[in-house]
């Protein structure tokens, strides 16, 4: 059975991730703190230490990250930063690290955003890590000949807008993105941005 890690399992989309998915690959759990490994995706020792003790995989999806959600007056300086070092960095990470350990044809999702082209207020910190996402998505792709990369940008899941306690009647419920990273593993194309 081929092996998929995913990367953020226990989230509102990495559970579906994982339901859709178990039945056609060996999925293995990532998560800060639970699943069959634990880190912080921030930290590239343990990204490093991590697929050392996997070994070769197939596919490595990304459903994980933090950015600030907030107004303007409401971002210091220093919540840039975080976001940036947690979502954009902690999956760049996954795929620059990933890539030596990778078996030939893996394949590389990570996870967007739509504030990346659509900016809402209180998104701010997570359109510009968006976009920078999806900038590295094109350019690593052009690079990865014998891989591939493609990003899943989200709009608003359905299950989110619960948890937030906002009207989700406008929500696409998360199993519709699972739907869209198995597309993009499953497509056979390279430095797109997968989107419902
Ligand atoms: N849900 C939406 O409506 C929506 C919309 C647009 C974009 N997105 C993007 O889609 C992705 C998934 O969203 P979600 O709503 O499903 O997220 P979520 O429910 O907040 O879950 C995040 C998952 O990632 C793990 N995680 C978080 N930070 C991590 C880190 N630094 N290292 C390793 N694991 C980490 C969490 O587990 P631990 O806490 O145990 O680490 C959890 O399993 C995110 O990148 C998010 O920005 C989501």
């Amino acid at each position: 059975m081929k092996k998929l890690i995913v990367v953020g399992s226990t989230g509102v989309i990495g559970k579906e991730v994982v339901e859709l998915m178990k039945s056609q690959y060996q999925v293995i759990e990532v998560n800060r703190s639970s699943g069959d490994y634990k880190l912080d995706m921030s930290d590239t020792k343990a990204v490093e230490s991590m697929f050392k003790e996997i070994g070769g995989f197939d596919a490595i999806i990304a459903t994980s990250g933090y950015g600030k959600w907030g107004s303007i007056d409401e971002h210091t300086i220093q919540d840039f930063h975080d976001g940036l070092n947690s979502k954009l960095m902690g999956q760049v990470n996954l795929v620059m690290i990933g890539r030596k350990y990778a078996n030939e044809g893996a394949t590389f999702v990570v996870s967007s955003g739509i504030l990346a082209q659509y900016p809402v207020e209180g998104g701010l910190s997570l359109g510009v890590i968006n976009a920078g996402l999806e900038a590295f998505v094109r350019g690593a792709a052009l690079e990865m000949k014998s891989m591939r990369v493609n990003a899943v940008s989200p709009s608003f899941a359905r299950e989110t807008m619960e948890l937030m306690g906002m009207d989700s009647s406008t929500g696409v419920p998360a199993i519709e993105f699972a739907k869209l990273y198995k597309e993009a593993i499953e497509s056979g194309k390279t430095g797109e941005i997968f989107r419902v």
